[in-house]
C-alpha cells in the first residue's frame, strides 16, 4: 500500500507560485470526528483533488489500514455491505452514508482514490473517527419535595443535535432544558414519573426510561367512621384514618378535642362501647419522614338525633292537635248558628190565647188550676210538626178568670184571687 503524504506546506506554497495550475493530491473531510447515536444514520462527507492528467477509476471507503496491504472496500465487507452507500459527484464531493450505526462501527474511516496510473493512489488521512453512543438518563432515584433536581441525558460522545425530554412518554416543553440537562427547580409530587431523553432528528431513538420518585409529607388525610350512619349508644365504633405521602404514612396518632395527650395510635381507632362521653371531634395525625397532617371527624350519638326527632314529633303533634281543636270549635259554632236560624224560621208565635168559657166544665174533673184553651191562633201560618216537638213559645197568654157561675156551685173551686196576666216562656 502506497500512501503518499501531502507535501510540506512551504513546498506547496512554492509549487503554487511556480506551477500555478498544477494541482496536488488532497482529501479533506468535513468532520474528522463524528459522534453518532446508536441506531442512527450517519454521513461522512468531504472533498478531494488529484494531480492533473490522472483519471479516477475507483473510490471507496475502508477501515483498519494495515501497512503494505491493499485496503478492502467496505461495501464488500459483509458486516457493512448492506449498511453503507458511497456517493461522489463531479465537483469531487464524496460521502459515506452509514445506516443503523452500532457500537462496533467505532472505527476510523478512510476515503480511497484509485487512478488509471498504478502508482497514483491516495488514501485520505487522517480519516474520520466515528464514535457511537447510547442515551442514558442519569438522575437521582428519589427527590424530596421542594428540592432541585437535575436530570442528565448521558452520552459517551458529544452529540450536536439538541436534546429533547419526555415525561411519561410526552415531550416536556415547559421545563428548563440546558444542553443535555433537564433542570427541575422546585420539585413537587407531580414531578414524579418516568423520564426519557432523545435528540432532535432521532426522536424515535429514545433513552430507556428513568423513574423519578418524589418524597413528600402527607397532603390529604381522610377519616371514616364504621359503621357509617347513626351510632347507637353502647355499640362499638371504629375510626379509620388514611393518607397519601411518600414514603407511605406509617404513623397515625389519635387525639380527641380538648385533650392534650393522644387517645390512640395506628390506622384504626376503636371505641368498644360508646357513651355520650366519647362523642366529640377526633383528630388523626398522619406522619411520615417529611411531615405530618391532621384529619378530623365528628363522633355523635343517635340519641341526640332521636331527641331532635322527638322534639320535631312533639311540635308536629301539638300543631296538629291545635288545628283539630280549632276546626272542631269552628264547626260547632257553625252548627249552633244554623240551628238557631232554623228555630227562628219555625218559630211559632202565638198572638192570642183565648180562654174560652164555651166548653162546659164538668164539676167532677175540675182540677184546681186546670186552664182550658179554646183556641190557639197562630200568627205564623207555616205550621210544621216542629210545633209539637219544639217547645212552643208563647208571646202572651192571658188567663181571664171565669166568672163565677152561680148555677153550678160545684165549679167554684178556683181561687178568685189568682189572676194570670202574662206567662212568658223563653
Ligand atoms: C453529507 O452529504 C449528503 C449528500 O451526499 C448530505 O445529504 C448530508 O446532509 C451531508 N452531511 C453533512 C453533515 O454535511
Amino acid at each position: 500500500m502506497s500512501l503518499r503524504m501531502t507535501p510540506p506546506l512551504p513546498l506547496v506554497f512554492l509549487l503554487m507560485i511556480v506551477g500555478a495550475s498544477r494541482t496536488e493530491w488532497s482529501v479533506k473531510y468535513n468532520q474528522q470526528k463524528i459522534c453518532a447515536l446508536n441506531g442512527s444514520t450517519v454521513f461522512m462527507n468531504g472533498t478531494f483533488t488529484h494531480p492533473e492528467g490522472l483519471t479516477v477509476t475507483e473510490t471507496f471507503w475502508f477501515i483498519d489500514p494495515v501497512k503494505g496491504v491493499e485496503p478492502t472496500d467496505l461495501s464488500k465487507d459483509p458486516v457493512y455491505s448492506g449498511r453503507v452507500k458511497f456517493l461522489t459527484d463531479d465537483q469531487k464531493h464524496f460521502s459515506l452514508k452509514l445506516s443503523d450505526v452500532m457500537k462496533k462501527d467505532e472505527h476510523r474511516f478512510y476515503f480511497r482514490i484509485i487512478t488509471n496510473e498504478e502508482k497514483e493512489r491516495w488514501a485520505g488521512e487522517p480519516g474520520v473517527q466515528l464514535r457511537v453512543t447510547e442515551l442514558r438518563v442519569k438522575a437521582p432515584e428519589e427527590v424530596t419535595e421542594g428540592q432541585t433536581a437535575d436530570l442528565t441525558c448521558k452520552t459517551t460522545c458529544s452529540l450536536t443535535d439538541p436534546f429533547i425530554w419526555y415525561k411519561n412518554g410526552h415531550p416536556l416543553t415547559t421545563k428548563t432544558i440546558k444542553n443535555n440537562q433537564l433542570h427541575l427547580q422546585t420539585v413537587s409530587s407531580e414531578d414524579a414519573g418516568s423520564y426519557s431523553c432523545a435528540v432532535g432528528g432521532s426522536q424515535h431513538l429514545r433513552s430507556t426510561a428513568h423513574s423519578l420518585r418524589v418524597r413528600y409529607p402527607p397532603k390529604s388525610v381522610s377519616v371514616s367512621i364504621s359503621p357509617s350512619g347513626e351510632i347507637v349508644e353502647g355499640s362499638s365504633v371504629t375510626l379509620t384514618c388514611s393518607s397519601d405521602g411518600n414514603p407511605p404514612v406509617k404513623i397515625y396518632t389519635w387525639f380527641k378535642e380538648g385533650g392534650t395527650s393522644p387517645v390512640g395510635s395506628g390506622q384504626n381507632y376503636s371505641i368498644i362501647s360508646i357513651t355520650a362521653d366519647h362523642t366529640g371531634l377526633y383528630y388523626c395525625e398522619a406522619q411520615n419522614d417529611h411531615g405530618a397532617l391532621n384529619g378530623t371527624v365528628m363522633v355523635t350519638l343517635k340519641r341526640q338525633n332521636l331527641f331532635a326527632v322527638w322534639i320535631a314529633v312533639g311540635v308536629g303533634s301539638f300543631v296538629l292537635l291545635l288545628i283539630t281543636v280549632l276546626i272542631c270549635i269552628f264547626r260547632m259554632k257553625k252548627t249552633h248558628e244554623t240551628n238557631h236560624n232554623k228555630s227562628k224560621q219555625d218559630e211559632n208565635i202565638y198572638t192570642t190565647v183565648t180562654h174560652s168559657t164555651s166548653r162546659p166544665v164538668q164539676a167532677a174533673d175540675s182540677g184546681a188550676d186546670d186552664a182550658q184553651y179554646a183556641t190557639i191562633q197562630k200568627r205564623n201560618d207555616q205550621v210544621t210538626s216542629n210545633d209539637q216537638q219544639g217547645d212552643p213559645q208563647y208571646a202572651s197568654v192571658t188567663f181571664r178568670h171565669r166568672t163565677a157561675n152561680t148555677e153550678s156551685p160545684t165549679q167554684n173551686v178556683e181561687d178568685p184571687s189568682v189572676i194570670y196576666s202574662t206567662v212568658r216562656k223563653d
